[in-house]
């Protein structure tokens, strides 16, 4: 029932837009149902770009698809600026098995040891893709449950400079058998390193130095930084962030690997739909969704003033996808006084909150919903003989049916009210689903990068503030700095 329901649903969609756009004249080329059939529907991750057919001309749109084509080109030669940070692309296909395993080993030990908390230390593409995926595949109530199941509980830290959460974290972790990943690439991030002083210090007051380091694993640079010394000095395991690989581009490397498998979910699943995307974007073809995702982006927002896309979901355990992407995106094009500012939304929630300003605010936006086609869990809403809430007439549906209802319905409203909208869809929310989105979301950010015309695999501006908050603490090394920014205070 759920998925002919979605089947009408799309048909509803499909039928609608193209009356209006019909009626209201907006329709900018005849042929442009024609160029939408072209997206490819068979893949694992799949492009719906129809709901922008009314405010878009399609020749702008052809023009667009072979500027995407052009950037593809550029990313696959690897012949583009940043060229020295591709080795994500074929992380998928070449991960090797004795990595997994090494995951493994440390999963094991930790449970020999009867961990049953794991603080992960790291900040930006040190922990997104992880917090992503591990929350993306939780129970919503895994915390609250009776039965955790074998797996620790996994925790996120050194991503701010609250006070109050060190110290909260610390009330935590007094309380269990815990055991700390570190991850920093470069190994001298701030943020993390002041967390992991503390847990680190904490660990080795509780268990003894030699105990602590069996209970902390630190992922960096395979030759230099701090943690990477510190680590060597220490005896912790380590794993190494590939060179060619930038933070946020890291979750398929044992940034995301090894948490995701202490979080006791299947990485060798995820690796797969990674593995079948990435054999599927590597097709050089105006259906390639990757291709379609980044045209139509980037031509509403040359062409069209859209300055703003919004990432939506309607299922709550996507709230940190949006946070990953976010950063994806963000630190990857926003740059060089261009880029479109990424923002996030889950739906039906913040319908309640933002809704108002995404249906009749100011029109800088467009929507990219991130749609979940099968639901993993059935509830169904039961028939009340007083019908006070006057929901009888939903008595027998699915919740998700409700929920499917509310994503269409919102979708034609903010059509109507001038919201672009384009849908990225996938099956279910499970591992190997996850695995594709994230490449397919990786692989299409650097082909939008390159047709936007910046370097998608760095990020200058991140310095400015970390020079600023160094000044501010008198690091040494920034004496100068120190005395020049008091001096504008
Ligand atoms: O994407 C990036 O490169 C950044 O966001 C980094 O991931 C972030 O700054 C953390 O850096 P590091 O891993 O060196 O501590």
């Amino acid at each position: 029932m759920n998925h002919l329901t979605r089947i009408l649903a799309a048909l509803a969609s499909a039928v609608s837009l193209f009356a209006c756009s019909e009626s209201d004249n907006s329709m900018k080329s005849s042929n442009f149902a024609d160029l939408f059939e072209n997206v490819d529907t068979t893949n694992m991750v799949k492009v719906d770009v129809k709901g922008c057919a009314s405010f878009v001309d399609a020749a702008q749109y052809e023009k667009y698809v072979g500027k995407a084509l052009t950037a593809f080109d550029t990313l696959v030669s690897g012949t583009g600026e940043g060229n020295d940070f591709l080795g994500w692309k074929t992380l998928p296909t070449e991960t090797d098995e004795n990595l997994i395993a090494a995951c493994e080993a440390v999963r094991d030990d930790w449970k020999n040891r009867k961990v049953d908390l794991v603080v992960v230390i790291g900040i930006g593409g040190s922990y997104l893709g992880a917090r992503c995926a591990i929350e993306a595949l939780s129970h919503n109530f895994a915390k609250q449950l009776k039965d955790k199941g074998d797996a620790p509980e996994v925790v996120f830290a050194g991503n701010n400079l609250s006070e109050e959460y060190v110290s909260e974290l610390m009330d935590l972790v007094a309380e269990r058998n815990a055991a700390c990943v570190v991850i920093s690439k470069s190994g001298t991030t701030t943020e993390p390193a002041v967390a992991f002083r503390i847990v680190k210090a904490y660990l080795e007051e509780k268990y003894g130095r030699d105990e602590a380091a069996a209970r902390i694993v630190a992922i960096t640079d395979a030759k230099k930084g701090a943690l990477k010394t510190l680590a060597t000095q220490e005896g912790y395991r380590t794993f190494v962030v590939p060179d060619n690989v930038g933070g946020r581009f890291s979750v398929l490397t044992p940034v995301g690997l090894l948490p995701i498998v202490l979080a006791g979910f299947d990485v060798r699943a995820m690796l797969a739909g990674a593995a079948e995307m990435e054999k599927s974007l590597s097709v050089r073809s105006e259906k390639n969704p990757a291709v379609v995702y980044a045209a139509m982006r980037n031509l509403l927002y040359s062409e069209y003033g859209k300055k703003v896309e919004v990432l939506v979901s309607y299922n709550p355990k996507f709230q940190y996808l949006g946070e990953w992407w976010k950063q994806l995106y963000g630190e990857s094009e926003g740059k060089d006084k261009k880029g479109i500012f990424p923002a996030s939304v889950i739906c039906t929630t913040d319908l309640h909150s933002m809704g108002q300003f995404i249906q009749d605010g100011d029109r800088v936006m467009f929507e990219t919903v991130v749609n979940i086609e099968k639901s993993n869990r059935s509830v169904v809403i039961g028939t009340d003989p007083q019908n006070l809430d006057q929901l009888n007439y939903l008595a027998g549906s699915h919740v998700e049916h409700c929920n499917a209802m509310a994503q269409l319905g919102t979708k034609l409203a903010h059509i109507d009210g001038g919201v672009p909208q384009l849908e990225v869809s996938i099956e279910k929310i499970d591992e190997k689903n996850l695995g594709g989105l994230f490449y397919f979301f990786e692989y299409a950010c650097g082909i939008s990068a390159y047709v936007l015309g910046v370097n998608p695999f760095n990020q200058p501006g991140v310095e400015a503030y970390k020079k600023n908050m160094f000044a501010l603490l008198n690091k040494p090394g920034y004496e100068a700095e120190s005395a020049a920014i008091q001096a504008r205070l």
